[in-house]
């Protein structure tokens, strides 16, 4: 598992680099939701696909940016199934973008993912590793190494708030949910870059970041394999909840398919109470 993490590092500092030096423009391709592809998704992608290619314990690799599973090593463990560059969009006003890895074994779901790590590229290189084992680990990149800074766990309540999805497509309860966590004094912290957001809450103690299902899109927009479960295992090894709309564990997805999405609510215990008891789906 140590090499996956001393990958993970290795490519963390050459995205970081084309990321500061290549071109931000688009390439001529999509990815398998349509959505344009950025000359930068593509070489993060190729980066990481590069790396990944020498690391044995690999089994195969499914990337955001890629249609199908890509089978590596016969004989290895583990599927890393990443997203190359999360937010990716962001690059050409200058704002923070991340990677996102979730590391399973056997079967592609919730329950099998046994580490992720996040990238985040900003005015530093900041990485977060969670295994079963710990909290989550903190790193920050200086001259090409990333030192330890500590582990890092959510207050039983925090003070930010970041609101997903489109306004107009909002149900009623999701609005007043929202509108109830400002009402209570609750600070608007969304910059449209999910890695960027959700480290924001961890490092500062908590709040909530929602992407719910809308109805323009009722499945929410985060996909549950790169993006969404991934980051319900950190948070929740850092303390706080990671659940869907029917108040589900998001670590308890079994998606059917490499790209499927799912609403998604991350936070520290008081704003995911609040948020179930909203939406009815108390237990
Ligand atoms: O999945 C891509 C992404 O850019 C996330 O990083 C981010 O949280 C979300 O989309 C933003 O979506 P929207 O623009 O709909 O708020």
């Amino acid at each position: 598992m140590q090499t996956i993490f001393e990958t993970i590092k290795d490519v963390a500092i050459k995205i970081d680099h084309a990321i500061k030096t290549e071109d931000l423009g688009y390439s001529d391709s999509s990815n398998s939701s349509g959505e344009e592809q950025l000359k930068l998704d593509v070489k993060s992608d190729y980066i990481i696909e590069e790396a990944f290619k020498d690391v044995s314990i690999v089994k195969a690799l499914v990337s955001e940016e890629k249609e199908g599973v890509l089978q590596l090593h016969s004989e290895g463990k583990y599927t890393v199934c990443y997203d190359p560059l999360d937010g990716s969009s962001l690059a050409d006003v200058n704002l923070s973008v991340g990677s996102i890895f979730g590391i399973y074994e056997g079967e592609l779901k919730g329950e099998n993912l046994i580490a992720s790590a996040y990238v985040v590229y900003g005015p530093r290189i900041e990485l977060m590793i969670a295994t079963k084992e710990s909290k989550p680990m903190h790193y920050r990149a200086q001259e090409g190494l990333f030192n330890f800074i500590s582990e890092v766990s959510l207050n039983e309540k925090g003070k930010l708030n970041a609101p997903g999805g489109t306004q107009q497509y909002w149900c009623d309860y999701h609005k007043t949910f929202v509108d109830d966590l400002f009402a209570e004094g609750y600070r608007l912290r969304y910059s449209g870059g999910m890695v960027p957001d959700l480290h924001q809450i961890l490092l500062k103690g908590g709040g909530i970041f929602s992407y719910p299902g809308t109805s323009d899109v009722p499945h929410g927009k985060l996909r549950q394999l790169f993006e969404v479960i991934p980051f319900a295992f950190i948070y929740e090894q850092a303390g706080g909840q990671a659940v869907n709309d029917k108040g589900m564990r998001l670590l308890e997805l079994i998606p059917s398919h490499p790209h499927d999405t799912s609403p998604c609510f991350f936070g520290s215990n008081y704003e995911i109470n609040a948020l179930k008891e909203a939406y009815g789906v108390n237990k």
